[in-house]
């Protein structure tokens, strides 16, 4: 059968062809946020950064949070998300600071950063870019990808800063360390 009668006769018989799997292609589009992740994650550490006037909080999902094993490379499905608050200041500008001196965050985050690991990812990258099987993003606050984040090119500093400084640590910060001692 001509491959064109061949789909008419399958229209016919009320069968599509099985969609086809979108191949991985390097890029920010394959990290996508979890509606429910602000009460899903775990927020394993948080920094005060007072020459930014930022807080940053880190979260990580549950599982790989449970899953993560000192010494040991961090397990594929594990997402980081680095969310900065702006701090609040008093009324001649100052930064507030609560009872043990921290710096207090306004409630809502006005930038998510992300960083997400699963099995396959990475290929495609030149070696000297790539991330073992990391893939990077940016998020607003409603969830929707920050604007120009969108292309593998837009996140080139993302990978080239944790591929300096990281690593040996799986291209992670504080969610590295504190695996390799979370209090059990
Ligand atoms: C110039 C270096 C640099 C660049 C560029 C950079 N990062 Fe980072 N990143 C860091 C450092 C340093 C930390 C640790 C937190 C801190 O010191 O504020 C970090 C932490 C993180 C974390 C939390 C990791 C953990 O283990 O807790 C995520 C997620 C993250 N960065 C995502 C991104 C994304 C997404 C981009 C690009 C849009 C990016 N980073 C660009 C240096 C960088």
């Amino acid at each position: 059968m001509r491959p064109a009668i061949a789909a008419i006769a399958l229209l016919l018989a009320g069968v599509s062809p099985a969609p086809a799997q979108a191949p991985y292609t390097p890029g920010p589009l394959n990290i996508s946020m979890p509606a429910d992740w602000a009460q899903r994650f775990l927020n394993y550490s948080s920094i005060d950064n007072v020459e930014r006037r930022i807080i940053r909080r880190f979260y990580v999902n549950p599982e790989a949070l449970f899953a993560a094993t000192p010494g040991a490379p961090l397990p594929n499905g594990t997402m980081i998300v680095m969310a900065d608050h702006r701090a609040r200041t008093g009324p001649d500008g100052a930064l507030l600071r609560d009872i043990r001196g921290r710096l207090i965050p306004e409630p809502a985050p006005f930038l998510l950063s992300v960083q997400e690991k699963r099995e396959g990812w990475g290929e495609g990258y030149p070696a000297d870019i790539r991330n073992g099987n990391w893939e990077y993003a940016r998020f607003n606050p409603d969830l929707t990808r920050q604007a120009g984040m969108d292309t593998a090119a837009s996140m080139r500093a993302c990978f080239t800063c944790h591929l300096g400084a990281r690593a040996q640590q799986d291209f992670a910060f504080d969610f590295w360390d504190y695996t390799q001692s979370r209090p059990r």
